[in-house]
């Protein structure tokens, strides 16, 4: 028997102003792609925005159905965009923000599990990490260097 410890390292930046422009540009799209979610069940809009390797930025937003697991989030929108238009080029940066009718949300609000294992497959496909960034709708922002620090013991292709 052994025991192994698993540690995650997260970067705080205390607010946007933080931020090096290029992230701060990334999350202002992030913000801005927040308009357009389609969440009239719960009211949780989240936006995301993708930096590719050749500086084109890709947004997604969350969309919700009467059929309520028939929705899907904003970070699954905005990586199925990117690998379904651009499957050879690598994302560099995912940044994220969340709005809630019913409280400003000051904490970073991060992604969902299945969000995780949906971009860590596309994460080890490009063989590079992508730095995410982790906001609510103000405050402070978080940064992983990569998706897996997000999701250790992840499931993988290597099981299949
Ligand atoms: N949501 C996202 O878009 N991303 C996440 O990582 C967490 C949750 C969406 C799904 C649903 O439309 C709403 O937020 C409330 O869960």
């Amino acid at each position: 028997m052994k025991k192994i410890e698993i540690k995650t390292q997260i970067t705080i930046f205390g607010s946007t102003e933080e931020l090096p422009t290029i992230v701060n540009d990334l999350m202002n799209r992030a913000i801005e792609a927040k308009q357009n979610a389609y969440a009239p069940y719960s009211k949780f809009k989240v936006g995301a925005a993708m930096l590719l390797e050749d500086g084109t930025i890709i947004t997604g937003n969350n969309q919700e159905n009467a059929a309520y697991p028939s929705g899907i989030c904003a970070e699954r929108v905005a990586v199925w965009k990117v690998s379904s238009e651009f499957p050879n080029k690598k994302i560099l940066k995912l940044a994220i923000s969340a709005s809630s009718s019913s409280q400003i949300l000051t904490k970073p609000v991060a992604p969902c599990g299945a969000c995780r294992q949906t971009l860590s497959e596309y994460e080890i496909k490009q063989k590079d990490n992508i730095e995410v960034y982790f906001m609510g709708e103000e405050g402070e922002i978080i940064k992983t260097e990569s998706v897996l620090d997000l999701l250790p013991i992840a499931f993988n292709n290597t099981f299949l």
